[in-house]
C-alpha cells in the first residue's frame, strides 16, 4: 500500500482518474476484458466524472461490479447504489457488461447470484472509499477479515446510517435501510489493484484509526495496508491525523 497526498481535492481527483485510466488502458491492451469493481458514495462522484471524461478507454470491454447496496431499496430511489453506478459510470462511460446488485431481490438469493458471477474470473481493479466509521464497502466494525464468501448481508452501523443522512441521500435516519448486501473484505482484497479515495476533515479520524497502527477489525479499511498494490489518495484534511511514520510508510 502507498499513500499519495494532494494539496487540493481537485488535484486528488485528477491524479486518481489519471491512475485509474492508465491502469485500465494497460490491462485492456493485454486482454479482451477487464473486470472492474466500483464504489459509490459522495466522495466518488468527482473522481468518476474525471475518469469518464478521460479519452482513450475502451469501456465496451470493461465488465463492472459494484461494492454494495441497501436491502429493500429500489433502484429508482436517489440513494440507490445501483442507480448511482448506472447513472454516473455505466451509462456515461458506455460499459458493455454491468452487474448491478438488486436491493429488492431476496438478499440471500442475490448474494448467491452475484457470488457465481464474481467467481468466474478475478477482479482486476477496484475503486473504494472509506466510511466515517472506517468501513470498507459496507463491512462495518468489527469487520470479518477472513471468510470464504465473496458477498454477505450485513446490519448497518448507526454511524454509517447517519453518514448517509449527513450526505443528503436520505432525509431522516429512519429512512435509511438497516441492512445491506456488501462484498466481503477478502473479495475486495482479491482485486489486482485498489485505488482508495478519501478526503475531507470528516474522514480524518477514520484515516488515523485505519493507518496509524496495524490492521484491526474495528477499523475495517485498515486491511488495505496488507494489499501489495493499493494506493490511498488523500488530501491534507483527511491525512491530518496520520502520524508521519504511517504517511511515509516508514
Ligand atoms: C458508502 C458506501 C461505500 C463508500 C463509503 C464512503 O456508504 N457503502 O461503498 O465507499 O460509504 O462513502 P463516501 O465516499 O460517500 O464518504
Amino acid at each position: 500500500m502507498q499513500f499519495r497526498q494532494f494539496r487540493t481535492v481537485d488535484d486528488l481527483h485528477r491524479a486518481a482518474a489519471a491512475q485509474a485510466a492508465a491502469s485500465l488502458a494497460a490491462r485492456l491492451s493485454t486482454r479482451a476484458t477487464v473486470r472492474l469493481l466500483a464504489a459509490t458514495g459522495s466522495s466518488q462522484i468527482p473522481f468518476l466524472e474525471a475518469l469518464v471524461a478521460t479519452p482513450g478507454i475502451d469501456w465496451s470491454r470493461v465488465e463492472l461490479f459494484h461494492l454494495d447496496e441497501y436491502v429493500g431499496l429500489a433502484d429508482s430511489h436517489p440513494a440507490s447504489f445501483a442507480r448511482f453506478i448506472r447513472e454516473r459510470l455505466a451509462e456515461p462511460a458506455g460499459i458493455g457488461h454491468v452487474h448491478l446488485i438488486n436491493g429488492c431481490a431476496d438478499p440471500e438469493a442475490e448474494v448467491a447470484r452475484l457470488e457465481r458471477e464474481l467467481a468466474r474470473a478475478p477482479i482486476d481493479l477496484a475503486f473504494v472509499g472509506i466510511g466515517e466509521n472506517g468501513h470498507l464497502a459496507f463491512n462495518e466494525p468489527p469487520a470479518q477479515f477472513e471468510t470464504n464468501r465473496r458477498l454477505t448481508v450485513v446490519d448497518l452501523d448507526e454511524v454509517s446510517r447517519r453518514q448517509q443522512v449527513g450526505e443528503g441521500w436520505f432525509t431522516t435516519l429512519d429512512d435509511v435501510p438497516k441492512r445491506a448486501i456488501t462484498l466481503t473484505i477478502p473479495a475486495i482484497l482479491s482485486a489486482g489493484e485498489i485505488l482508495c479515495i478519501v478526503y475531507g476533515a470528516r474522514k480524518a479520524r477514520a484515516v488515523a484509526a485505519c493507518f496509524n497502527g496495524p490492521p484491526h477489525a474495528m477499523a475495517p479499511a485498515s486491511i488495505l495496508a496488507t494489499h501489495p498494490c493499493a494506493t490511498i489518495f488523500l488530501d491534507a484534511e483527511a491525512a491530518s491525523g496520520l502520524r508521519l511514520s504511517a504517511a511515509t510508510g516508514t
